[in-house]
């Protein structure tokens, strides 16, 4: 049993298409517990500091330009391995390639608009609880 807790965003588009309760709800099927929550927009100083390990690369710009465009819901979730489990629901990165069944692979069609985030290990689920919540 290892129960972590990790951070999870609908992202502009999710939210301005109205699937946060389809998120929500497929994290809560899951068994997972939601433990915090807050409506905010992203601001180019959140942004980079969110997704530092991306600044300078080819895709920031556009990165940026998005998870500013709208508000997020940003979220606290625990459980079971919430980390793994959490990515495994949203599926990989780019919604072509992300299988059915995923949040990705049903909802989206663009590397840019894939709907969802979740932090990628327990450390960089610290990190960003830290700055959407801190
Ligand atoms: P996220 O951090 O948003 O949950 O996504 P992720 O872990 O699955 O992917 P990551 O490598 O961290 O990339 C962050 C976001 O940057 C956009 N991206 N665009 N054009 C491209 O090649 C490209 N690669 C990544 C995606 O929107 C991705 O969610
Ligand atoms: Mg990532």
């Amino acid at each position: 049993m290892a129960v972590q807790r990790t951070f999870v965003m609908v992202k502009p588009d999710g939210v301005r298409r109205g699937l946060v309760g389809e998120v929500v709800s497929r994290l809560e099927r899951k068994g997972l517990r939601l433990t915090r929550a807050r409506m905010l927009t992203v601001d180019a100083d959140l942004a980079s500091r969110h997704y530092a390990e991306h600044v300078g690369k080819d895709f920031y710009s556009d990165l940026e330009a998005f998870i500013t465009s709208g508000p997020v819901l940003a979220m606290e979730w625990e459980g079971e391995e919430a980390v793994e489990v959490t990515r495994g629901l949203m599926g990989v990165t780019d919604p072509k390639k992300a299988l059915p069944g995923t949040i990705r692979g049903d909802f989206g069609l663009v590397v840019t608009e894939n709907i969802v985030h979740g932090s990628d290990s327990p450390a960089s689920a610290e990190r960003e609880l830290g700055l959407f919540f801190g």
